[in-house]
C-alpha cells in the first residue's frame, strides 16, 4: 500500500448484513479488529495499515453516504438501493441476505389484486410499491408508509395488503397472512461512489475482483 494513499471508507448497514460483510472482507484479508469490540461506542473504525475506514449506519442511509462520497463503498440490500434510487454504481451481488419483496395479505385479499381495484397498501417501501402497482400492474392504489411491523397493516384493517420483505415466512404464518404476489428477489449488494470509482479505480477494482472470486 502506498504511504500517501488516502483512506477508503466503507459504509455498512447495521445488523446481520454488516456481520456477514465483515466475515467476507476478513476472508480476503481485509480486517478491522477495532470493530470486533462489541462494547465500543465508537462510530468509525480504522485499519491504519490498509488505510481503510469503516462505519455502520442505518440501512436506508448507506446509499446516501455513498452518493455524497462520505463513503467510497457501501454494502446494503438491493431493496434499499431500489427504494432510495441514489446515483451510485452497483458493482457486485454478494449473494447473501437473500429474501423476497412480496405483496402479502390475508388469502381473501388475492382477489383485490386481479381487477385493478383501488386498494390500500401499507409498506416501508413506498417507491417500490408505487413502481410495482403503477408501472407493472397498472393498478392505482393508496400507499400508506409505515416504519416497521408492517404485517400489522391488514390485521388492524389499516390496509388491504402490504409490500414487505419475506425471508423465512414465519412472520406471515404466525399472523395468518400469506404471499399473494412476488415483486422481486433481494440480496446484499456492493455499491460505489461514482467519483471514487474513477479516482481510486485500482484499489476498488482489486477489492471487487477478490470478492467476486471468493463468492463465485
Ligand atoms: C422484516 C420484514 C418482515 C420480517 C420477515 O422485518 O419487514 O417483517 O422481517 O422475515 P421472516 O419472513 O423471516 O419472518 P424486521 O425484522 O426487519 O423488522 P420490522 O418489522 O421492524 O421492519
Amino acid at each position: 500500500m502506498r504511504e500517501d494513499s488516502r483512506y477508503l471508507t466503507f459504509a455498512l448497514g447495521k445488523g446481520r448484513l454488516a456481520e456477514h460483510t465483515l466475515e467476507l472482507l476478513e476472508s480476503i484479508g481485509i480486517t478491522c479488529e477495532e470493530m470486533k469490540d462489541k462494547s465500543s461506542r465508537k462510530l468509525i473504525f480504522v485499519n491504519e495499515e490498509l488505510k481503510l475506514k469503516f462505519f455502520l449506519s442505518k440501512n436506508p442511509d448507506v446509499p446516501t453516504y455513498v452518493e455524497y462520497g462520505a463513503a467510497d463503498i457501501g454494502v446494503v440490500g438491493s431493496d434499499i438501493i431500489r427504494e432510495e434510487n441514489k446515483r451510485v454504481y452497483e458493482v457486485l451481488d454478494l449473494g447473501f441476505g437473500k429474501c423476497r419483496m412480496c405483496v402479502c395479505g390475508p388469502k381473501e385479499a388475492g382477489i383485490l389484486l386481479q381487477h385493478h381495484e383501488m386498494i390500500r397498501v401499507a409498506s416501508k417501501y413506498p417507491n417500490i410499491t408505487k413502481d410495482y402497482f403503477y408501472n407493472k400492474k397498472h393498478q392505482t392504489v393508496d400507499i400508506i408508509k409505515l416504519n416497521g411491523s408492517v404485517e400489522l397493516g391488514p390485521i388492524v384493517k389499516l390496509a388491504d395488503v402490504i409490500v414487505d420483505i419475506v425471508e423465512t415466512g414465519s412472520t406471515l404464518r404466525e399472523n395468518g397472512l400469506c404471499i399473494l404476489e412476488e415483486v422481486c428477489p433481494i440480496s446484499a449488494r456492493m455499491i460505489v461512489n461514482r467519483v471514487s470509482m474513477q479516482m481510486e479505480a485500482d484499489r476498488i477494482r482489486k477489492i471487487i475482483g477478490m470478492l467476486r472470486e471468493k463468492i463465485s
